[in-house]
């Protein structure tokens, strides 16, 4: 079975006064899964440095594939691992959509996270056009096919399935649609790693996750757990939304 995870994405949200939110989820952790929050990159260290031996792990948002050079603005998978990151997140369909990255980059950043030691939530998800289209599973086919990097080891690989009408809006797919979905990305993994290391592999469901519907996602069959972005901004409804995976 994969391990579950509660993954916070803080996106471009959150200042050092927002570390407060830190205190309050540590002090009510649950044990039975990993939480991580992945805030801005500028809060890595001093988020790193709140949560302590909490157990709360720290993770970034993106980062380029390569390792240094010339590349203004960006910051490399072994700065991200130096500050204290755990996990970076990699083609979620905002770098996608505001910065064109492709597949092939998301691969590429995707092989940058895991020679840095770290974990990499590779993200895909179809857009609203696609689903109504019918072609949510050849988008999910391809993106995966893609966007993992064939020498990825297993045990350090997350996939995240975010449809891109979910994201922010309010609106979540029916559990049937999660559970199609879902099923669909392990057989695909069984098929090109094997099925013991696909079933290592944690499955995130993400977009509109909130306390009031994080129970009947977790309870989906291979859902092993959530990239919850606007409900991850406060301890008081991302813990709620990490006990109920705890509980699943
Ligand atoms: P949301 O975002 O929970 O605010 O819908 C999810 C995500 O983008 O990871």
């Amino acid at each position: 079975m994969a391990r579950k995870l509660a993954a916070g994405n803080w996106k471009m949200n959150g200042s050092v006064a927002a570390l407060a939110e830190v205190d309050a989820l540590v002090a009510d952790l649950p044990t039975g899964c990993e939480v991580l929050l992945c805030p801005p990159a500028t809060l890595i260290a001093p988020m790193v440095a709140r949560a302590g031996g909490s157990g709360l792990q720290v993770g970034a948002q993106t980062c380029h594939s390569a390792a240094s050079g010339a590349h203004t603005g960006d910051i490399s998978a072994a700065m991200l691992a130096e500050a204290g990151a755990s996990h970076v997140i990699t083609g979620h369909s905002e770098r996608r959509t505001d910065h064109g990255e492709t597949d092939a980059e998301v691969a590429a950043q995707t092989q940058a996270v895991l020679e840095a030691g770290m974990i990499a939530i590779v993200c895909v998800g179809e857009t609203e056009a696609e689903r109504d289209a019918d072609v949510t599973l050849q988008v999910i086919t391809t993106q995966l096919a893609g966007s993992i990097p064939d020498a990825a080891e297993p045990t350090r690989i997350v996939v995240a399935y975010e449809p891109v009408w979910a994201i922010g809006t309010g609106r979540t797919p029916t559990l049937d649609q999660i559970a199609e979905v879902h099923a669909h990305m392990r057989a695909e993994l069984s098929a090109r790693m094997g099925e013991s290391a696909a079933h290592d592999i944690p499955l995130l469901y993400g977009g509109s996750v909130k306390p009031g519907n994080a129970a009947e996602i977790f309870a989906v069959a291979d859902v092993d757990g959530a990239l919850v972005g606007g409900a991850s901004l406060k301890a008081a409804d991302f813990g709620p939304i990490a006990a109920a995976l705890a509980a699943s």
